[in-house]
């Protein structure tokens, strides 16, 4: 898929069959991850893969606005060290995750971490250590429908020339 195709076909997606996803396929995402720009090349991030169902459950069930954990194939958690830079840092390997999940026709969503109640709580069941901070949660798992992406502002009115 061209690079602009994944951008126009991006959407979040929370429903998903019950089939896993291939130990491949995850590990392409957090491939795509690794390769986001940081801040001074310091590549602050560790990638966590969850497919085992029970850890899936538990963090639906902490996570209010990731209910739908529970019926993805797995879930890819980014923690950054605690760089200046770390939620920029974090959140562009979130996106590179997020694109290359929709080139491979998966279907995922970006959960919140940073700022969070449960950070902690997300850390202390994965056994992360507390100066690590949660960025994201992406849930994965193959679409139940083509996902459509939502209609968004248009491009000339958020494209300002030379001055706003
Ligand atoms: C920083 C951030 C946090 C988000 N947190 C959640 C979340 O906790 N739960 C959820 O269902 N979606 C979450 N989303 C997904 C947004 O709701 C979604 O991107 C937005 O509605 C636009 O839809 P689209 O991604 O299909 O374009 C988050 C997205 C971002 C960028």
């Amino acid at each position: 898929m061209e690079t602009f195709d994944a951008l126009s076909k991006r959407a979040s997606v929370r429903d998903y069959m019950n089939q896993p996803v291939s130990k491949e396929m995850l590990e392409k995402l957090v491939d795509a991850g690794r390769r986001a720009p940081s801040a001074r090349a310091v590549e602050p991030w560790e990638f966590i893969v969850l497919t085992d169902r029970a850890m899936l459950e538990k963090l639906a069930k902490t996570i209010s606005t990731g209910v739908f954990l529970r019926q993805a194939a797995a879930c890819i958690v980014v923690f950054c060290q605690d760089t200046k830079y770390y939620l920029e840092d974090g959140s562009a390997a979130t996106e590179n995750i997020l694109l290359a999940a929709t080139d491979l026709g998966l279907a995922a969503c970006w959960i919140a971490g940073d700022k969070k109640e449960y950070c902690g709580e997300v850390s202390k069941l994965l056994g992360v250590p507390e100066a690590l901070r949660l960025i994201s949660l992406i849930s994965v798992g193959w679409p139940v429908r083509e996902p459509k992406q939502r209609k968004r502002r248009s491009l000339s009115e958020v494209i300002h020339w030379e001055k706003f």
